[in-house]
């Protein structure tokens, strides 16, 4: 693993046919969207993980897992995609590359927002519920009941949840199958603001140099998975990815 600057990173980016990307929670930070780990601003240095993401958590106390999932709600819908956002969408839909897909941890939808195709959400999406019983329903965001507790299911009357991977729950097959073919069968690599804390997301980098593919960090601090890098840059997505996919390079500022 070495560090360099956007140009060492459009070097490797200017050989590559396919190109995969890798997001976490750093891709929509500029957005106004806090990440989970950061310190003093990460949602769990804040909220305890396991009261408000699993299923436990959900089950003892509904009404208030729904409300925090409801102020993200609102937040998120807030948010608008930053430059780095906009930089990937804009890459695919001009055919930079032969072909640009995205993979993300984020429920924000944002990269779907700044025009992005076909991304795989590897971590579900805020926006949406399903029923806590899997009767397999799933739900455009429902109206919220006056006395704060979740909606219910039409179809079976259980509450409804949100439509986002909890701790202790297993990622939908598809989806991650369809991220491991991606990152693996790219020619590039980027992997932008994740922690590589938290599997099975955090094995795909690696999986993927193994595979031959380059892999680029893009990410201002050191991360657990810096090792499995060729290139690391440290800077921020909505400042680096526009230089690295843009026009002419910048260099990064954090
Ligand atoms: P984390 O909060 O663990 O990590 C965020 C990463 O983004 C850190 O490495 C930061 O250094 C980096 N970062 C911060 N600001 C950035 C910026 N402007 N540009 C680029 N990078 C920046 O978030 P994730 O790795 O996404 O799971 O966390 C993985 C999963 O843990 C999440 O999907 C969520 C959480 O619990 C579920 O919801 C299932």
């Amino acid at each position: 693993m070495k560090e360099g600057g956007p140009q060492a990173a459009r070097e490797l980016l200017d050989g590559a046919r396919r190109v995969a990307v890798l997001t976490g929670a750093g891709m929509s930070a500029e957005s106004g969207v806090p990440t989970f780990r950061d310190a003093q601003t990460g949602l769990w240095s804040q909220f305890d993980a396991v009261q408000l993401a699993s299923p436990e958590g959900f089950r003892a106390d509904p009404a208030l897992v729904w409300r925090w999932y409801a102020w993200r709600r609102e937040m998120v819908a807030k948010a608008a995609p930053n430059e780095g956002h906009r930089a990937l969408a804009r890459a695919q839909a001009e055919g930079r590359f032969e072909s640009l897909h995205v993979v993300t941890q984020n429920v924000d939808g944002l990269h779907q927002r700044a025009g992005s195709a076909d991304v795989i959400e590897l971590h579900g999406n805020i926006v949406r519920s399903r029923c806590l019983a899997e009767c397999g329903v799933a739900y455009a965001q429902p109206q919220d009941l006056p006395s704060g507790e979740p909606p219910r299911c039409p179809a079976c009357g259980d509450w409804l949840r949100p439509d986002v991977v909890w701790f202790g729950e297993l990622l939908d097959p598809d989806s991650l199958r369809a991220a491991e073919e991606t990152c693996a069968g790219a020619d590039v690599l980027l992997v932008v603001g994740t922690s590589g804390l938290v599997y099975p997301a955090a094995a795909l980098p690696t999986a993927a140099r193994r595979a031959g593919v380059r892999v680029i960090i893009v990410n201002p601090h050191l991360s657990e998975i810096d090792p499995a890098a060729h290139l690391v840059v440290r800077g921020t997505a909505a400042r680096v990815l526009p230089a690295l996919l843009g026009g002419e390079p910048e260099s990064p500022a954090r």
